[in-house]
């Protein structure tokens, strides 16, 4: 069998990404038979827990996720559950912690593979890192790995001096930073789409593509993360990871194998080209937004100034549109038009792929162009493909109209597929990183970004400038009309 016995080591075990994603996940390994009985959890955070009220966290987290659970299996399941309050500055928390997975280890068999699991804010990474290694609990007679969450860093500066300090205890390649868009069920499918099919391997280029339209709208607002969202913005929660992680995925050449270097250093490649903007470029090439009240599904909501936790001043953006243009061979003058933001109409990823124009229309005698042809792919809510074509009229000889193929990936299996952070969590359980961001792709995001959060820093912008419940500011349809271009609409509301 495939099983890998380890440990689980999550620090942030009291926290909000544990309950929501982490514990469903782990579960729904365990039930598929994913994770054998040779696995522990040990949860870590600085709150006074015992294993009861750990166990009993879990099993909520679980209940609420909707996973129907069998009560005798669950019980098992959570056996494997231990807890530790830690003091992340006190050497001696450290040595609890060793001899207590010393104890799982021998109780369940497992040969001393360790995840070290972040799932808490950055700022004690550097010192969790150096006691795991002082204290030699990275120094096992198996292997130990990293797992870290975003927020990495907030520039190239910060994210160097975070990645410089988790270096000293794990090597690169026992890090794995979670991006995790990667592990969408749709975003997977990028590969798939563009390297088993002929249809779209041949034209996916700048002869025969016009524009690329990325669209990540959510229709939530910050909920309860005004502290962190204020300090951040949509360019750096959005665009620096995921949407980048998309782009490249869309942009870069086929890896000559889909093993985790090739694949790696080809996007790193495709990051690579992305052109650097100048100051000038951004104010024309970049649009942020911040949301005033309105209305989303129905519902009135307020602005993002009058947010909890949100300076009442605030010139964070809650929206991002931008044009990015890739200096490749492949990609030159081709236009990728991306675009994020909080309180929109609704909650969807697309990545539209519009094609050229054909040299003339031959129908529809009073229109200049033909519909171009698109490829959408759904990454959310929904999940699938579609491919637009002209069809002839019914009845009509010489009028043509648009027609849509439609895939939908997610019918058959029902909405279920796999959550990404269960996929992810077993990727890093058997030692696959090729969902995971490596240093050098985290790096030339930021230096990307960098550019333009500088700018926008230094120049004056007036807020709020999008109603809630619209697809952002007016500006980040005249980025594209300015080139002769329009957002498709996201397929929801086109439906
Ligand atoms: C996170 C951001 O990385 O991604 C959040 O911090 C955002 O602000 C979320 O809401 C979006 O993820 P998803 O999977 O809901 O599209």
């Amino acid at each position: 069998n495939n099983h890998t016995y380890c440990t689980i080591v999550l620090f942030g075990a009291t926290g909000d990404l544990a309950k929501r994603k982490l514990f469903p996940s782990i579960y729904n390994l365990y039930r598929k038979g994913l994770l054998s009985e040779h696995f522990a959890v040990v949860g870590v955070a600085r709150r006074e827990w015992s294993n009861e009220v750990f166990r009993q966290n879990v099993s909520a987290s679980i209940k609420e996720a909707n996973i129907t659970a069998e009560e005798q299996d669950l019980e098992r399941f959570l056996t494997h559950f231990r807890y530790l309050s830690l003091n992340v500055t006190n050497a001696a928390s450290y040595q609890d912690l060793n001899a207590l997975l010393c104890n799982v280890e021998e109780e369940f068999t497992i040969p001393g593979n360790r995840i070290f699991y972040m799932a808490m804010a950055p700022e004690f990474f550097g010192t969790i890192g150096s006691y795991l290694k002082s204290e030699g609990i990275t120094n096992t007679k198996g292997w130990t790995r990293l797992i870290i969450e975003k927020p990495f860093g907030r520039d190239l500066e910060s994210a160097q001096k975070l990645n410089d300090e988790i270096r000293h205890a794990f090597e690169e390649d026992e890090i794995y930073r979670i991006d995790h868009y990667l592990g969408k069920e749709m975003v997977q499918n990028i590969g798939v789409i563009r390297f088993a099919n002929a249809l779209f391997e041949s034209l996916w280029n700048n002869r025969r593509i016009a524009n690329v339209q990325i669209t990540s709208s959510e229709s939530l607002g910050v909920e309860d993360r005004g502290g962190y969202y204020d300090t951040s913005g949509a360019l750096r929660d959005m665009v620096q990871n995921h949407m980048l992680q998309m782009v490249a995925l869309l942009a870069m050449e086929p890896p000559i194998r889909l093993a985790t270097e090739e694949v790696r250093s080809e996007k790193i490649k495709a990051l690579r080209s992305l052109r650097p903007m100048t100051a000038e470029e951004v104010d024309q090439y970049f649009v942020r937004g911040q949301y005033g009240p309105g209305i989303v599904s129905g519902k009135e909501v307020p602005g993002y100034r009058s947010e909890e936790k949100v300076n009442p001043n605030s010139k964070t953006e809650t929206f991002v549109a931008g044009k990015l243009l890739i200096d490749n061979h492949r990609w030159a003058g081709v236009p990728i038009y991306i675009r994020t933001g909080k309180r929109m109409k609704e909650k969807s990823t697309e990545i539209v792929v519009q094609f050229k124009d054909l040299p003339m229309n031959l129908y529809n005698k009073f229109e200049e162009q033909l519909h171009p042809n698109l490829l959408i792919i759904h990454i959310q809510p929904d999940e699938g493909i579609s491919i637009v074509l002209n069809g002839k009229r019914i009845g009509a000889s010489e009028e043509t109209i648009p027609v849509k193929l439609d895939y939908c990936n997610n019918c058959e299996d029902g909405i279920n597929t796999p959550e990404a952070y269960e996929k992810l969590l077993y990727d890093a359980i058997q030692g696959d990183a090729t969902n995971f961001t490596h240093w050098d792709e985290v790096a030339l995001s930021w230096k990307f970004v960098d550019i333009i959060s500088k700018t926008w820093e230094t120049s004056s912008v007036s807020f709020p400038n999008y109603e809630s419940g619209s697809m952002g500011p007016k500006a980040a349809d005249e980025l594209l009309e300015k080139d002769g271009f329009s957002w498709w609409p996201v397929s929801k509301s086109s439906k």
